[in-house]
């Protein structure tokens, strides 16, 4: 399994999801970067996507994570950034085929989704899947790097 570093952002909504996964990381021999949020008080989640998502996108960290309330604002901001491919994975089937199909290098869930005990098991499976390659890295390619359209 890839144990490189992983950074990990999320909102107020999902600060006591953070916690859990960081503390799972950490107990799992994870080097683990926490971009915030710092506690329950109320932030805006592009502030921690962005953070996340722009050193994702640079290179800088090899997989993030980052949860927020659904799990979507997140994602909408994670994609914009062109070398972030962040899947929002609120079940199992999801994790397992972001890996397989998606090559997922962003792991996006909701705190008011889905519980801690469901996450843990939905993070084992994103960290564990290998990506398929193949005609799914042909598929990737055709978007890869893309800037933003108009
Ligand atoms: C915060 O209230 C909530 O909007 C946020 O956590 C997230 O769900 C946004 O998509």
């Amino acid at each position: 399994m890839d144990k490189s570093p992983i950074i990990i952002g999320s909102d107020h909504a999902a600060y006591h999801l953070k916690e859990k996964i960081r503390m799972y990381l950490l107990e799992n021999g994870f080097e683990i970067e926490d971009a915030g949020a710092i506690n329950e008080a109320s932030v805006d989640y592009p502030d921690y996507g962005i953070k996340v998502a722009s050193l994702v996108s640079a290179g800088k960290f090899h997989r993030g994570i980052l949860l927020c309330g659904t799990g979507l604002g997140m994602s909408i901001v994670a994609n914009r950034y062109s070398s972030v491919r962040a899947t929002l994975c609120n079940d199992l089937f999801s994790a397992i085929m972001g890996r397989r199909h998606n090559d997922s290098n962003v792991l996006v869930m909701g705190g008011r989704v889905i519980g801690d005990v469901l996450a843990v098991e939905i993070l084992k499976a994103w960290l564990e899947t290998p990506f398929e390659g193949g005609r799914h890295q042909a598929r990737i390619d055709k978007f890869n790097g893309m800037g933003r359209n108009a």
